[in-house]
């Protein structure tokens, strides 16, 4: 099977970075001087990996780094892009445009991180972030809790949190993982799997990048962090690159877990596998047994690092809108929207192309729209998925759910959210009589529905008539990105968001030649295909042109480290050859 993108293409990136790199930082200290965590329309080039919450009428922007012209130049071709430095928000009480919109700034004392989980407090005073990765190589921070308090006018201030109960000593057991899959209910934020290596977690050193078990919980309102098995979750209990939803179905509620890759516990690079869209796990909050329930219509190929927002139907549906990503099986960046209907599991994808992207954000506003905030195109290649201007101003893009379009902008006096009318049609068909439930316990679930969440911030100004159901949750699917944070304390001297892009780059060379399967373009609104509609064959492992593709490996050196060391003409298939990681030098 395919082994997982995400963790070569942060090799690559990281190496690239190495390579191009130490020069830099002396030569661009002027420029980076003049950075700007929000830059001006025109400079901005990308922002990625951040981390997207709606709380009040504001919607924050977290972590992640962005790129833009100085002076009408591109940055330095080692260190495109720098970690951002402050917590933006947006105002969702006007609407604007991506060229009309105004980011309001404020300072940052938590640790500046990649691919963050964000997770909004029950009584919507602010946030929480969790987990995610420094970029550039920086050494990753000490495990804690950091809150944001927002202050009302879009502004707001960071503190730690003192951990409370077992939660001291359950800190001290965990590990900062990246890409894994986070989603919350009202009071509980939920973290699954991802991977830790050396920029996450202090306790991992080299180039290894473990994928971790475990579905941790954090109950926002009593400070208990709890870490229970995942057994019963796919294969092994691990997924990267992936996205977790809490949907309001069954008596307490079911996380919905979304593509991604597995591999074996504690496995390092190489070993991943895409998860297809055929079945998705789901696992039931009130129980705690995982299930496995098949889906049908027109799924989307496996995909990782993808966005995802969930939304309440007004006639007891929910559903999930699936952005973007790493397109596996077509070797691409993906700019397709699927939606994905519950109770029905039944995907639809919507018509129309946009742009291509990963490692972006997104959050439900205004009712029914959903907004993307960044994302690369990582086959672009490092440097170039940084430099490459972002087609949408300020990489703002904003969906609008029930007419399955990309709008002009952000409506602040949008109507209600209705279930698009390839949906509602599905359901009016009799649809929801052909599913075909895993087993009786699946069906039971999901003729129930969840007491309301009391979500009260999900869907942005105007206060929405309250459905029958809240939408649980607001996922911001903590967008999974290349594995490459780095924070460095606000220094941004690292390497990391080289990695970045050279995952990209890997990407983009791999989608040349590799790929067997041609990816289905089924048509909106169909939901007969059969359960194997992916080509793509995962019994196959990956060829080895897969590896081939590429033509430089990943910089082993730490910053810092003379760049000489990396020899120029080493292409990257020496890198992702089958035998893996391990022929590269430990990092020291
Ligand atoms: C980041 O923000 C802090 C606090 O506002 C400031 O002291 C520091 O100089 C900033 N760093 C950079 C590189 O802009
Ligand atoms: C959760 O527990 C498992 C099993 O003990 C452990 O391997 C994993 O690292 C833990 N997860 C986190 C995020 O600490
Ligand atoms: C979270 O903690 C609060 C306060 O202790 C408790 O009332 C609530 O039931 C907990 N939520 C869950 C889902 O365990
Ligand atoms: C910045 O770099 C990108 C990628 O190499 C290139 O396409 C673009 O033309 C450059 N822009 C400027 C202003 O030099
Ligand atoms: C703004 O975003 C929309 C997608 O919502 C896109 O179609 C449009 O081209 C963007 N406009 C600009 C100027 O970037
Ligand atoms: C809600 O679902 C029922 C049963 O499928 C259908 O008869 C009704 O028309 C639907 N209402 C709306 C507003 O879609």
């Amino acid at each position: 099977m395919v082994r997982s993108w995400g963790l070569p293409l942060l090799l690559i990136a990281l190496r690239t970075c190495f390579m191009q790199g130490q020069a830099a930082s002396a030569s661009h200290a002027g420029t980076l001087q003049t950075r700007d965590d929000a830059p001006s329309t025109p400079d901005f080039l990308r922002r990625s990996f951040p981390a997207v919450v709606v709380v009040g009428d504001y919607v924050y922007i977290d972590g992640g780094e962005v790129s833009q012209l100085f002076g009408g130049k591109n940055g330095s071709a080692q260190q495109p892009s720098y970690a951002v430095n402050g917590t933006l928000s947006i105002s969702l009480k006007t609407s604007w445009t991506n060229t009309s919109v105004t980011f309001k700034q404020s300072t940052k004392a938590a640790p500046l991180l990649n691919q963050q989980a964000i997770f909004r407090d029950p009584t919507a005073s602010g946030f929480y972030i969790w987990g995610g990765g420094t970029p550039y190589f920086g050494q990753p921070p000490p495990l804690e809790i950091w809150k944001f308090t927002a202050d009302g006018d879009g502004g707001g201030a960071w503190a730690k949190e003192s951990p409370r109960g077992s939660t001291i000593v359950e800190l001290t057991r965990s590990v900062r993982a990246s890409q894994f899959s986070s989603t919350q209910s009202k009071d509980v934020a939920y973290f699954l799997g991802g991977y830790a290596n050396a920029q996450t977690d202090t306790s991992v050193t080299g180039d290894t990048y473990l994928a971790l078990p475990g579905l941790m919980a954090f109950n926002m309102t009593s400070g208990e962090l709890t870490n229970s098995s995942s057994t019963g979750l796919g294969r092994f209990g691990t997924l990267v690159g992936a996205s977790a939803q809490y949907v309001p179905f069954g008596p307490a509620g079911i996380l919905l877990f979304l593509g991604g890759g597995e591999a074996p516990i504690a496995t390092t690079y190489g070993a991943w596998t895409g998860v297809d869209f055929n079945t998705l796990s789901l696992y039931d909050l009130a129980t705690g047994k995982w299930y496995s329930q098949p889906t049908t219509g027109s799924r989307p190929t496996r995909r990782e690092r993808f966005c995802a927002v969930g939304v309440q139907g007004p006639n007891k549906t929910y559903e999930i809108f699936l952005y973007g990503g790493v397109d596996m099986q077509a070797s691409r960046s993906s700019d397709e929207v699927h939606v994905l209907s519950l109770p029905g599991f039944v995907f639809f994808k919507a018509p129309g192309s946009s742009t291509a992207r990963a490692d972006h954000g997104c959050a439900l506003v205004g009712r029914r729209q959903l907004l993307s905030v960044g994302g690369t195109d990582g086959f672009l290649g490092f440097p170039n998925s940084l430099l490459d201007p972002d087609p949408w101003k300020n990489g703002l893009g904003v969906f609008d759910m029930s007419r399955l379009a990309w709008s002009d902008g952000y409506k602040a006096d949008a109507a209600p959210y209705e279930s698009p009318s390839v949906v509602s049609e599905w359901y009016s068909q009799g649809g929801a009589k052909s599913v075909a439930w895993a087993n009786a316990e699946v069906e039971k679930l999901f003729a129930e529905t969840a007491p309301p969440s009391n979500n009260p911030t999900g869907t942005g100004p105007p206060p929405r008539d309250p459905p029958p159901l809240d939408p649980a949750s607001v996922n911001p699917s903590p967008s999974p990105g290349p594995n490459v944070g780095t924070i460095v304390g606000g220094v941004i001297g690292g390497l990391a968001v080289l990695v970045v892009i050279a995952v990209g780059a890997y990407w983009f060379r791999r989608s040349k030649t590799a790929n067997g399967g041609a990816v289905e373009e089924m048509n909106n609104g169909t939901a007969e295909l059969p359960a194997t509609a992916e080509t793509w064959d995962p019994s196959k492992p990956v060829s080895e042109d897969y590896w081939a593709q590429l033509d430089s490996p990943p910089p082993q050196e730490l910053p810092g480290h003379p760049s000489t060391e990396l020899p120029s003409s080493h292409g990257f298939s020496e890198v992702l050859s089958p035998h893996g990681h391990s022929e590269l030098p430990a990092r020291t």
